[in-house]
């Protein structure tokens, strides 16, 4: 009888069997290893045992990496569509529903529901910190303003659907949603529509 052979387990399944050998010990120890890893990993990451510099430092990269982003923006400027059009969609219907679409998925996180404000300012009284015509807020949104929490978004969404949000929020102008955030910036007329609204 070889020494397998007192190996070779009881059972068998149609006449295949199988030997108790034991998982070769490197095996075993990438699983033990990977077993404190997992415990380790996370504790600081997902418990939060990580310092707060941790936290911050993340913030910080990703203020760098959207200051890149609006530095590309401001040497290859995306061209806004014109006033005229932007005007013009801002009483189109199918424009206004693609806009509000992208707000509540983009925006409305940080601007509030009905853009009354929330982390972000709101976006449908007469004050702006970064320009109020419908062109500036077409720049805005693409650059951002990175340093204060506004990403970029440029990249991220198509330049007509950006026209769209715009042409939205312009329709939401002097609009009274629940909690407005305090107005924040200078006061701007708004530009008047196609319909004098
Ligand atoms: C992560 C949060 C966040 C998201 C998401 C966000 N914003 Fe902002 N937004 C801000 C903050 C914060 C400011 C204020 C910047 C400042 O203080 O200069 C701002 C400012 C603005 C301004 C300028 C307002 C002014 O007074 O001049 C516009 C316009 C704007 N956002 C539009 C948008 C649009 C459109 C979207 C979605 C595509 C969007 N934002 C998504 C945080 C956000």
């Amino acid at each position: 009888m070889d020494e397998n052979e007192n190996k070779l387990l009881e059972h068998a399944a149609d006449g295949i069997q199988e030997y108790d050998n034991p998982l070769p010990g490197w095996l075993l120890a990438i699983l033990y290893a990977s077993i404190v890893f997992s415990v380790v990993y996370v504790g600081f990451y997902a418990l939060a045992f990580a310092p707060d510099s941790y936290d911050a430092e993340l913030r910080q990269e990703e203020i760098a990496d959207r200051a890149v982003l609006q530095a590309y923006f401001n040497a290859n400027p995306l061209v806004p569509p014109s006033t005229e059009n932007l005007l013009a969609e801002a009483v189109d219907v199918d424009v206004l529903s693609k806009g509000a679409g992208r707000f509540a998925k983009t925006c409305a996180s940080c601007h509030g529901e009905a853009a009354q404000g929330l982390i972000g300012p709101n976006l449908v009284d007469n004050q702006w910190l970064h320009g109020g015509k419908v062109t500036q807020i077409f720049n805005t949104v693409v650059k951002g303003v990175p340093a204060k929490g506004m990403p970029p978004w440029g990249r991220a969404i198509p330049p007509e659907e950006i026209a769209a949000v715009v042409s939205y929020i312009r329709s939401l102008q002097g609009s009274h949603p629940d909690n407005p955030k305090p107005g924040e910036g200078e006061v701007v007329e708004p530009e008047p529509m196609p319909q004098g609204r």
